[in-house]
């Protein structure tokens, strides 16, 4: 892949850079690398399927894990595969004209081509179920899912807003029951709380370049 073969290139040769100036301190190439190089907040694709995570996740209550099953336990957080729906929409509005393409999915076994709404690039490495087992919500990265029609994005995801919270992380841990609860609130400074389990967890996420680009 010309890409990630670029992209290493590219890396290994800002790493040589910054240890041959010597000059620019961590604070300095930190500013530097943290601009924000590709912004994608607000990107919203509209889907083969008008399924509302307002309706499912926020009136209905749905827990997160009831579909994105895979997030404490793999690297992706994968979206649910058609059965899933089907669970309940065997009954539950069978002829809506609107679930027509799931029902289609179930006949023939073809996934539904659900468009791709974060992404980081391939020469970065990311990992949910570190993060959700270190108890960051899901709230803290994707926004308040449970209130939107359409998913959004809403961070970055650029270096400068990984780092900036991989060196105080305090305020946005909680313990991991509470991870999907995107409505929390907690009844004292978070910092508190977060520095808490940092402490008995013994929590370090890596500000090292080879921590996310391996
Ligand atoms: C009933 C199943 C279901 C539940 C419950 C559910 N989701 Fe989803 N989620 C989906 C489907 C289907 C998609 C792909 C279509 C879309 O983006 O809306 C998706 C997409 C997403 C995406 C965007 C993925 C991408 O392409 O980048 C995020 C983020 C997300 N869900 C977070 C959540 C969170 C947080 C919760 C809990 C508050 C939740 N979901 C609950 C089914 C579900
Ligand atoms: C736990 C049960 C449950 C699951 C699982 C579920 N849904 Fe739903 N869904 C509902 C209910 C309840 C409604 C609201 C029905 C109504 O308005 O009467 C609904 C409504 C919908 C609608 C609107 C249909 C219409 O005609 O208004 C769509 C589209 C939809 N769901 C898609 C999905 C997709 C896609 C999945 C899988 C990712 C999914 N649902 C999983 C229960 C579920
Ligand atoms: C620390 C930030 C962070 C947290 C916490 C987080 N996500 Fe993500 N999520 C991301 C990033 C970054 C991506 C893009 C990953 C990629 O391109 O490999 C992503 C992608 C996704 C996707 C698309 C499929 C995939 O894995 O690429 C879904 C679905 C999703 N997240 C759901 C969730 C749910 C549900 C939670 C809470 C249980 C959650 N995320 C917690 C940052 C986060
Ligand atoms: C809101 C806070 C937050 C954000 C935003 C965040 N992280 Fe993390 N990250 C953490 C915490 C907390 C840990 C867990 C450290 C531990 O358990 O020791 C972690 C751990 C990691 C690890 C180590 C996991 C492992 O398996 O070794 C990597 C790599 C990582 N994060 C990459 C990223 C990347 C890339 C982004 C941006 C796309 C990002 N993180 C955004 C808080 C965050
Ligand atoms: C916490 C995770 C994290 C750490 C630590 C980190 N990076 Fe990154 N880096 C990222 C992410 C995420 C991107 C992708 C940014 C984007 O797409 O906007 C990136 C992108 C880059 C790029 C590509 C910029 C471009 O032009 O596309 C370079 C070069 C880079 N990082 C070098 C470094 C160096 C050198 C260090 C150590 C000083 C470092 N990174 C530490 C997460 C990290």
């Amino acid at each position: 892949m010309p890409l990630f073969t670029r992209q290493h290139d590219l890396i290994a040769r800002a790493a040589t850079a910054l240890l041959a100036v010597g000059v620019l301190s961590g604070a300095a190439a930190y500013a530097y690398f943290s601009h924000p190089l590709v912004i994608d907040v607000g990107y919203q694709p509209h889907q083969p399927v008008p399924y509302s995570h307002k309706l499912h996740a926020g009136n209905l209550g749905m827990d997160c894990y009831y579909c994105h099953n895979t997030v404490e336990k793999a690297a992706h957080a994968a979206v649910p595969p058609t059965e899933t729906c089907m669970n309940c929409h065997v009954r539950v509005k069978p002829e809506s004209p609107l679930l027509a393409p799931v029902r289609a999915s179930y006949k023939t076994g073809q996934p539904v081509e659900w468009v791709k709404i974060h992404k980081v690039p391939d020469y970065v490495f990311f990992n949910h179920s570190a993060h959700v087992n270190a108890g960051v919500s899901c709230v803290s990265c994707h926004g308040r899912v449970d209130q939107m029609i359409e998913v959004k994005q809403v961070q970055p995801l650029s270096m400068g807003w990984c780092v900036d919270c991989h060196r105080n992380p305090a305020a946005k841990i909680r313990p991991t029951e509470l991870v999907t609860n995107l409505a929390w609130t907690p009844d004292r400074d978070p910092a508190e709380i977060g520095r808490e389990l940092i402490a008995q967890k013994k929590i370090a996420p890596p500000v090292n370049c080879s921590g996310c680009h391996r």
